[in-house]
């Protein structure tokens, strides 16, 4: 059965995964609230999917604060009343390449605010009332990063690794609840990311998919009855997610040093 989201919130819906999950979400006739910092894609993007008796809205701020979760659901609250928001795509996020010690701490402290902090807060503040409802549907980006270490981009995979850990964990806490928890863990993929990450190297670690593969999975996915805790897109992938959790920890660190030319 085709998944159909009532109302969707999505995340960071101003560029790359979000942006085309914001439009494939439309595309199977869902009410949106989009949320990222730069209105003016956002307000371009709800222009464009905006449609008779489709409502897009546009909540345009910085997420990293504290409080990230009520401050949103009051916001959407005011748009929509009390209407169930019965879908959150969590996917804001961002990477800080390089090592630990050449990262300002200013910006490692936003990134772990808005990696775990702000999608905690929204985690914490939207599952209530689905699980309430008894149905809804919670998607937290994590990454393949999530599953292992990986010196040179060290505090950026450890936030993932929360990310996965929190979701599979909640998967379970939920399963008997009629609401559908996972974590999409894409690997590097052709988005802002690695300008945003200040990679030098472009996409490092993996195979490298493009967003509408990673996209494509995650509806393939959600199109199911239930879904698994967590979903890697693509093959070459998965196998490498699985092979982290498997090898011996300090020969995946050598792997990951030398993968993200950090040795
Ligand atoms: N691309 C990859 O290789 C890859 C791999 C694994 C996981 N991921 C994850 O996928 C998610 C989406 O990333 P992407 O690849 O699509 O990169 P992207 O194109 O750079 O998108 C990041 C989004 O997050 C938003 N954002 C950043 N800081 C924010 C803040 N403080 N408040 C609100 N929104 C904020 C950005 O919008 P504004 O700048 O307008 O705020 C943008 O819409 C992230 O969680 C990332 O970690 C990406």
């Amino acid at each position: 059965m085709p998944f159909r989201p009532s109302l969707a919130l999505v995340t960071g819906a101003s560029s790359g995964l979000g942006e085309l999950i914001a439009r494939r979400f439309a595309q199977r006739g869902a009410d949106l609230v989009l949320v990222a910092r730069r209105e003016d894609r956002l307000r371009a993007l709800a222009d464009e999917l905006a449609a008779p008796g489709r409502q897009v809205h546009v909540l345009a701020r910085d997420i990293a604060v504290p409080g990230a979760g009520p401050a949103l659901a009051a916001a959407v609250g005011e748009l929509v009343g009390d209407r169930l928001v019965d879908t959150v795509v969590n996917n804001a996020g961002f990477g800080l390449y390089g090592p630990l010690l050449a990262q300002h701490p200013g910006r490692l402290e936003q990134m772990l605010s808005l990696n775990v902090t702000a999608l905690t807060s929204i985690t914490r503040t939207f599952l209530e009332p689905m699980v309430a409802a008894g149905r809804g549907t919670l998607v937290n980006v994590a990454s393949t990063g999530g599953f292992q270490p990986a010196p040179g981009l060290a505090a950026y995979v450890a936030s993932k690794a929360y990310v996965l850990h929190l979701t599979e964990a909640l998967w379970q806490e939920t399963r008997r609840s009629g609401v559908r928890v996972t974590a999409l863990c894409p690997g590097p993929t052709e988005t802002a990311f690695f300008d945003a990450a200040g990679s030098e190297h472009g996409p490092l670690g993996g195979n490298v998919t493009t967003p509408e593969q990673v996209v494509g999975a995650l509806l393939r996915t959600l199109d199911g009855r239930t879904v698994p805790p967590y979903l890697v897109p693509d093959l070459p992938n998965r196998v490498q997610s699985v092979a982290a959790r498997l090898l011996p920890r300090r020969l995946t660190l050598e792997v990951a040093a030398r993968v993200m030319k950090q040795r």
